[in-house]
């Protein structure tokens, strides 16, 4: 637990995919907060921490099996304020003496509702003030189990047609529980519910991007002491954040590694040195390892595999380097939350690998260098945020993010010298297309991807055989979800006309309409 002095509040894991999106609704509060596995919250946990509320989060098990998470008894004594969210709220009503019947996945057939439903109030309360103007509300569920019989001294203050309990409370002890997910998107009024919890907790709301700027630096200088750290700087706004704030907490102990595998974008790697160079005075190894991961990519044309073989190539390149820095004990890396919860389950439990993001995956445990990854709760934009706080240059700030693996997703099918070349010049039109045209602060990303494709074209009077290649361009909020962007055709047909004109290779220009999900937003 970091020492501060700011009031705190407790979110206990229950293992939900969507945990780490509460502290977020809460750090856009200005409110502390910490998230600890269920499993460390002991009554000796929670004295120590003293938190001035707790949210009891959801998660994938059902409270009728025996065994089944739980939070300390003590916590129902201390007389803080306890909101509990589907999981949460079945674990409040089964340890406080009401009762919860299973669902479908836990045998009890019936109940189970995922999706969108609708909340109506049964009688007024301090956690939905604001709520329910249009006589009801939209809210997100996601459970198999459900409440049966409420917990004595609570009493129902909202009800969708599916969840009789969905809003409960028993306000003497501000004690509340709630059905659904008040964090994600789909219930769209979920901040107002957390900003009453935390005005009722008492919560101030004095937690700011400079305060959690000073929580890491102390954090970072706790966990590495007074021994080295190599950064890999990848040019993206997350590394170079990273390095900056490492640099900001530990001075000279850190030496930046920026490895370029041949993957970059036109003009990519003369870019970041020199900004590093001109803005920073931070020791940069620029290592030009080109020869080393196309020489390996050769050949290959499945995306998990190019995936592990870069993934595989950076740690050894790191490792390379780190030995060459003495006293080397650590690697920091830019790694943020949505990098974390679609690789690994957060509470470290099963989860889908949808892709294996290689500055995630793939550490060999007898690596030998330790991790720091400083921003590993936080999403793209409080990354931004927080590179503002640091005084980054606000054209690096507002870059588009750029994956780790770089070019070679963008390149599905064998990875070519000659075609990355003409993936570069095309990326460099259209990015200079969305530039001219005012657009690129509305998009979140864009690129080209070029396909494993060659069609025939006519050009002049001669026939062409070249590449086709798709324009990717989305707006997002964190990159967990993503929409196309609704250029106009005629900004689509200028942009086609001029890819085809200038970058000789491509005959043939799309555009990808798919949002995310069901697509991703890299193409591989
Ligand atoms: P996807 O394609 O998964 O991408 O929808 C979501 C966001 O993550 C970026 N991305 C990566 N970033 N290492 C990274 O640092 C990776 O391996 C990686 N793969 C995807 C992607 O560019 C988008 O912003």
């Amino acid at each position: 637990m970091t020492e501060q002095t700011h009031d705190r509040l407790l979110i206990i894991d229950f293992g939900s995919q969507v945990t780490q999106l509460i502290a977020r609704r809460l750090r856009e509060l200005n409110v502390y907060c910490e998230i600890h596995p269920y499993q460390n919250v002991t009554e000796a946990f929670l004295r120590e921490m003293a938190p001035r509320a707790v949210i009891l989060s959801g998660g994938p098990d059902s409270v009728t099996r025996e065994g089944s998470p739980r939070a300390p008894d003590a916590l129902f004594t201390m007389g803080v304020p306890v909101l509990g969210i589907c999981y949460g709220q079945q674990v409040m009503m089964q340890q406080l003496g009401g009762a919860v019947t299973g669902g479908k996945i836990s045998g009890g057939g019936g109940t189970a509702e995922f999706g969108r439903a609708f909340v109506t109030p049964a009688s007024p309360l301090d956690l939905v003030e604001g709520w329910f103007a249009d006589g009801r509300e939209q809210v997100w569920m996601s459970h198999g189990d459900h409440v049966s019989q409420l917990a004595p001294g609570f009493e129902v203050y909202g009800t969708s047609p599916n969840a009789p309990y969905a809003i409960t409370a028993d306000t003497s002890r501000h004690f509340y529980a709630v059905q659904f997910h008040p964090e994600v998107h789909h219930t769209p009024k979920g901040a107002k519910l957390y900003e009453n919890f935390v005005k009722l907790a008492g919560f101030t709301g004095d937690w700011t991007m400079g305060a959690y700027r000073e929580q890491a630096i102390q954090a970072i200088r706790d966990q590495v002491g007074d021994k080295q750290v190599i950064c890999g700087l990848s040019g993206g706004v997350d590394s170079s954040v990273a390095a900056v704030l490492i640099h900001e907490a530990i001075g000279d102990q850190l030496t930046c590694v920026f490895v370029d595998h041949g993957l970059l974008r036109k003009n990519e790697a003369d870019e970041v040195v020199a900004m590093f160079r001109d803005n920073y005075n931070i020791p940069l190894i620029h290592a030009d390892e080109a020869d080393l991961f196309l020489g390996e990519l050769e050949g290959q044309s499945d995306p998990e595999t190019k995936r592990k073989i870069i993934g595989r190539l950076f740690i050894d390149v790191f490792q390379k380097y780190a030995d060459q820095v003495e006293g080397a004990e650590f690697l920091a890396q830019g790694t943020l939350y949505p990098d974390v919860i679609e690789s690994v389950s957060f509470s470290g439990g099963p989860s889908v690998t949808i892709k294996s993001h290689h500055n995630v995956g793939g550490l060999p445990e007898k690596m030998g260098l330790k991790l720091v990854e400083p921003l590993r709760e936080l999403f793209k934009d409080e990354v931004r945020a927080l590179g503002r706080e640091l005084g980054l240059p606000a054209s690096f700030i507002g870059r588009h993010p750029f994956p780790g693996p770089g070019l070679a997703i963008r390149c599905p099918g064998e990875i070519t010298r000659p075609k990355l070349d003409i993936l570069r010049e095309a990326d460099a039109v259209y990015i200079d297309q969305i530039r001219k045209h005012g657009l690129y602060d509305e998009i979140w990303q864009a690129f080209v991807a070029i396909l494993p494709v060659r069609t025939v074209g006519v050009m002049g009077d001669g026939r062409t055989y070249d590449y086709a290649c798709a324009l990717r361009a989305v707006t997002s909020v964190d990159g967990m979800t993503a929409d196309y962007y609704p250029f106009t055709h005629d900004f689509l047909g200028e942009t086609a006309t001029r890819i085809i004109n200038e970058v000789p290779g491509i005959n043939r220009v799309t555009y990808d309409i798919t949002s995310k999900p069901p697509g991703t937003i890299e193409w591989e």
